[in-house]
């Protein structure tokens, strides 16, 4: 690798999370959902300057990988059983691989090389699965000029194919179906599914005929499609602007004409309004009765489908509770230091957010957080609650917490997302100069997460208030992690977690 290679090469950690979230920005906008895979792909290709990238989809029929989406590879489709190839290794595995010479691993298959005359030196290979753990397939990125895929490089492209497993999901998809079903038996213009948000006092299109990448959100509380969330009530309008209830302004926004309107609630399992189903504008006369129960029947295909995305919320929702219930539990045994776990997890995230984690991993880090301490249920009270400074051997035993830590955690069986959760939490006594336990790990070896729960930890510990002594001041402890910075603890966390503090942390924490 020469140093040019560097320079031309993308990029930083920094502008690489910006590309992320610009490109997750996009892709929630994307109605088209055929479109979305080459919309992530091109990205990932031009943003790691790869020379050739490939999306493989897994066919349950005939147990192979089929290349959807191949950039920069030509000739005829390309298909891999799954059992064979890096790909498929990684698939089956549910881990990354990345290969900085491809032809030594005993599972590279040279014949796609010797086919096509194209020489593989290097690869990235991510698995993508579904929320619900089940195999979607992976992405292929040979050749980066760099010589080697940097970590970042696969936590980019882990996150894009996250995206991707995520897109074919629950609601869009299904509502894109249920209006194509629609159409084919409707003649109407225009049909749009609309979810509600009632905090937002919103209804937001998750499809909408017509409206190309527009994304298009309505006030719940005016117009047609509105009444009929709040109401429950299906309703027929047969001339729109002859009706009150009607609200103009898209139309005028638009210049779009909508005559007559069909409209029916999407009710969930308890009753309750998740939005709307609409039909706009009868092709030929006007919409009839045997339109309103068509419509109805997919609204019912919706709600299901709407349904089940919020079961799957709710599924994480109680296990965050759980998560913090668990650190409440240890927080509450643990008199000294009251909260401890809580206020870690709120600094830690403040860091995550400056740094510009992306959702998924800030859920992890928060978990991981909360958790970090939980290992201090198997140290004696003695030690635990003892106010006075620990002797050696009272200080060896409260060290064992962090590998206790561990022990509990990895009982547990995180499942997708939160696999690492108890290693990351387990880590946060390391040190970037190799000294800090359980297991004394080299600098690459600790988690990224880790080094923020580090700092996170010592800041909250130096800083916070016990009923036996004063928190130390934002200087003192500034003083104390900038003398740390870069030996003991990442550069980079220390100063996301002062930039954190300065824009409101110090006062969500009370610091002030
Ligand atoms: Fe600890």
């Amino acid at each position: 690798m020469t140093s040019e290679n560097c320079a031309s090469a993308p990029n930083g950690y920094r502008e690489r999370f910006g590309r992320l979230i610009e490109l997750q920005h996009r892709v929630s906008q994307e109605r088209n959902l055929a479109r979305l895979p080459s919309l992530v792909m091109r990205e990932v290709s031009e943003l790691l300057a790869v020379d050739r990238s490939t999306l493989f989809l897994f066919d349950r029929q005939t147990m192979a990988l089929r290349a959807c989406f191949a950039e920069g590879v030509i000739g005829k489709a390309i298909v891999v059983p799954l059992r064979m190839g890096v790909i498929g290794t990684a698939i089956l595995r549910r881990r990354s691989i990345s290969l900085v010479d491809a032809y030594q691993h005993p599972y590279f298959n040279e014949e796609i090389d010797t086919l096509s005359g194209y020489k593989t030196e290097n690869m990235l290979v991510v698995p993508i699965e579904g929320a619900d753990g089940q195999v979607l397939g992976g992405i292929e990125l040979l050749n980066t000029p760099l010589g080697r895929f940097a970590e970042a490089d696969e936590m980019f492209v882990r996150e894009a194919a996250g995206r991707l497993a995520a897109l074919p999901d629950i609601d869009a998809a299904s509502a894109d179906r249920e209006i194509a079903w629609l159409h084919e038996r409707v003649e109407f213009d225009r049909g749009t599914v609309f979810k509600v948000d009632m905090g937002g006092g919103l209804l937001f299109a998750v499809h909408a005929d017509g409206s190309g990448r527009v994304p298009i959100s309505l006030n719940l509380k005016l117009g047609i499609a509105g009444l009929v969330a709040l109401t429950g009530e299906s309703l027929l309008v047969p001339d729109a602007h002859a009706d009150p209830r009607f609200d103009a302004s898209f139309d005028k926004k638009t210049g779009y004409a909508t005559r007559q309107i069909l409209c029916v609630p999407l009710r969930g399992s308890n009753g309750e309004a998740l939005g709307v189903v609409q039909a706009i504008n009868a092709l030929r006369g006007e919409f009839t009765a045997e339109d309103l129960a068509l419509l109805e029947s997919v609204a019912g295909v919706v709600a299901i489908a709407l349904d089940n995305a919020q079961l799957f919320h709710d599924g994480d929702r109680q296990f965050h509770s759980l998560v913090e219930a668990l650190a409440a539990s240890i927080d509450a045994r643990d008199t000294l230091t009251a909260g401890h776990s809580k206020r870690v997890a709120q600094i830690a995230l403040g860091i995550g957010r400056e740094l510009g984690f992306p959702e998924a991993d800030l859920d992890v880090l928060d978990v991981a957080a909360l958790l970090h301490d939980y290992g201090k249920i198997g140290i004696a009270d003695a030690v635990l609650k003892k106010e006075g400074k620990l002797d050696a051997d009272e200080f060896a035993h409260m060290k064992t917490h962090a590998a206790l830590t561990y022990d509990i955690l990895e009982k547990i069986k995180f499942s997708r997302k939160y696999h690492n959760v108890p290693l990351i939490a387990s880590s946060h006594h390391e040190t970037l100069d190799g000294q800090g336990y359980p297991r004394g790990f080299e600098l690459q070896e600790i988690p990224f997460m880790a080094k923020i729960l580090t700092v996170a930890d010592v800041f909250e510990a130096l800083t916070a208030d016990r009923h036996y002594r004063k928190g130390m001041s934002l200087g003192e402890a500034y003083a104390i992690l900038d003398d740390g910075a870069g030996r003991k603890f990442e550069g980079r966390v220390v100063a996301a977690l002062k930039q954190y503090l300065d824009k409101g942390g110090l006062e969500a924490l009370g610091l002030n």
